[in-house]
């Protein structure tokens, strides 16, 4: 944040091109004391077109510049005229983009441990050494400079590990600076934006916090505030903030149960209200929301519909709590990512349905985490103290299991089988924890679905039946933008196998290990 200004959001926008690093680089800026907007290309188009800013980082990615399908950053932040750092993929694009070129020289590729020797005194290499290791990963290389740059480090084979074009403050490096390998890249990354960039620090957890609780305090002034509360990171972090705003009596934290919650997740909900400070209220809609999903199988409408009775349920809600309207108002714990993927702010094209975004009610919204992201999120609930259950939980969409069954409409029956299987899986994998970690075998989410639209031909009993099949799917990913299939190991996919064919309405088990992309997370 300028110091003199209301300006809320990062002033350091970071594109991501489809690095496994990308998120590293932002929390190597928060470590230096800088907030980032991390977005992938099509979200930077529109946030450009909003928002100013001090600097912009092109993050690496596997794909060459030279592929016509490789990911392109929007044409606009050219325009912005501020500092570009390009890294890796990023150095490359930006080579190509001004007529240099790139190609792929086998001598050239560089993947892990690599040396540098600054070859020009330049702003990004101040107070580094001469010659520093750096981590590399990369197969492509620019052979030839675009007019206006000039090459300031060489690696062994090439002259050209880093680049620079003074007078439009374009900046680019060959090697990953964001990774605890280059031993110099914090000092690379904060030359870049100190010294070229004359970005000014505004991240500092604790007086971030402090800022959010005293807006929030001022924002809703006395009122009593309602929140919808899933037990989720963004729900609880924001219940905590608003409890220190207001006070817990003030606080009315709301859990619509639509049916979209794990075998267990109840309790869940209400050990985090506690860790939040508050009293729940749990509102059980699940006889609705199936009435409303009686004809839907497509996921857009799915979400649609659950958005529909998630509104209709709050509206009752804040009846039920009652008094002047004027006295009360709702907090809902929103992001910068929702508000862009459901294409509220301007002329943007809408991804997918966010089911708390845009909502209209008779009472006032306040949305204070709108500015913030997920990491940003996650790092606030550590602040606060709350449980690792919480800031590092893994991520479960709003409409929840009503997106894990799939090709037939969502039924009791349905919802039920689909529930028990997650509850199965996760108890194995709890399990096999030790096995799993032995083979280095990440989860960053897991998704198990029904996949009811097929049936499949099986044996139970003496009898023949037909049953859908269920889909067990992990992935490993830090962003969610691009994510690897997880395979498990053949004893743990065996146990999984048998103890959902346990049930008398499970016959068939597939895996599904499709990284993404082309597949996505859920099954929608
Ligand atoms: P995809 O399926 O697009 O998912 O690879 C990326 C991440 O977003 C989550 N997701 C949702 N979250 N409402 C949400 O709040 C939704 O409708 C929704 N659909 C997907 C998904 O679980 C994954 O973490």
């Amino acid at each position: 944040m300028k110091e003199g200004t209301t300006e809320k959001h990062p002033r350091v926008l970071i594109i991501d091109l489809g690095s496994q690093y990308t998120l590293v680089i932002a929390r190597t800026l928060r470590e230096l004391g800088f907030r980032s907007a991390v977005l992938n290309p099509h979200q930077a188009e529109r946030w450009l077109k909003t928002h100013e800013l001090d600097a912009i980082i092109l993050s690496g990615g596997d794909a060459s510049v030279n592929d016509p399908r490789a990911p392109r950053p929007p044409a606009a932040l050219w325009k912005k005229r501020v500092p570009v750092l390009g890294i890796c993929y990023g150095m490359q694009y930006m080579v190509k983009h001004f007529g240099g070129v790139v190609a792929h020289v086998r001598e050239h590729a560089e993947y892990g441990p690599a040396k540098i020797k600054i070859t020009k005194d330049t702003e990004l290499f101040k107070h580094t050494a001469q010659v520093q290791s750096v981590w590399a990963s990369h197969g492509d290389t620019p052979q030839k400079l675009p007019k206006g740059f000039e090459a300031v480090a060489a690696a062994d084979t090439y002259s050209c590990a880093a680049i620079q074009n003074v007078s439009k403050k374009l900046y680019a490096v060959q090697f990953h600076p964001e990774v605890t390998h280059t031993p110099e890249g914090k000092t690379i990354l904060s030359n870049f934006l100190t010294n070229i960039a004359s970005c000014t620090r505004d991240w500092d957890a604790e007086a971030f916090k402090e800022d959010i609780i005293r807006g929030i305090a001022a924002d809703t002034a006395g009122k009593r505030v309602i929140i919808g509360f899933s037990g989720g990171v963004d729900s609880t972090t924001l219940t905590a903030l608003i409890r220190r705003a207001v006070g817990a009596k003030r606080v009315f934290p709301v859990c619509i149960d639509a049916g979209q919650f794990r075998e267990g997740e109840i309790a869940h909900v209400k050990a985090a209200a506690k860790a939040a400070g508050v009293t729940l209220r749990i509102m059980n809609v699940e006889k609705e929301m199936l009435n409303a999903l009686k004809k839907v199988t497509d996921a857009e409408q799915k979400r649609g519909a659950f958005r529909e009775v998630y509104k209709r349920s709050f509206a009752r809600a804040v009846q039920k709590i009652g008094g002047e309207k004027a006295t009360l108002c709702i907090a809902q714990g929103t992001l910068a990512t929702d508000l862009i993927e459901s294409g509220a702010g301007g002329e943007s094209v809408k991804i997918k349905t966010h089911h708390n975004v845009g909502l209209r009610f008779s009472v006032e919204q306040i949305h204070p985490l709108k500015d913030l992201f997920k990491y940003e999120v996650r790092a606030l609930a550590e602040s606060l103290q709350l449980p690792a259950a919480i800031s590092a939980r893994e991520p479960f969409p709003g409409p929840g299991l009503l997106l894990r069954v799939n090709g037939a409409p969502v039924t009791k029956e349905r919802l039920d089988i689909v529930r028990h299987a997650d509850s199965v899986v996760r108890t194995v994998l709890k399990q096999y924890e030790a096995l799993l970690k032995e083979e280095g075998v990440v989860v960053s989410q897991l998704v198990v679905s029904l996949a009811a639209g097929v049936l499949h031909v099986g044996v139970k009993g003496d009898e023949r039946v037909y049953l859908a099949p269920v889909v067990v799917r992990a992935v490993k990913t830090i962003d969610f933008m691009t994510a690897e299939g997880v395979q498990f190991p053949a004893l743990v996919r065996k146990e999984i196998t048998q103890q959902l064919c346990r049930h008398k309405k499970i016959g068939t088990v597939l895996f599904n290990e499709t990284d993404k992309p082309p597949a996505t997370t859920e099954p929608e």
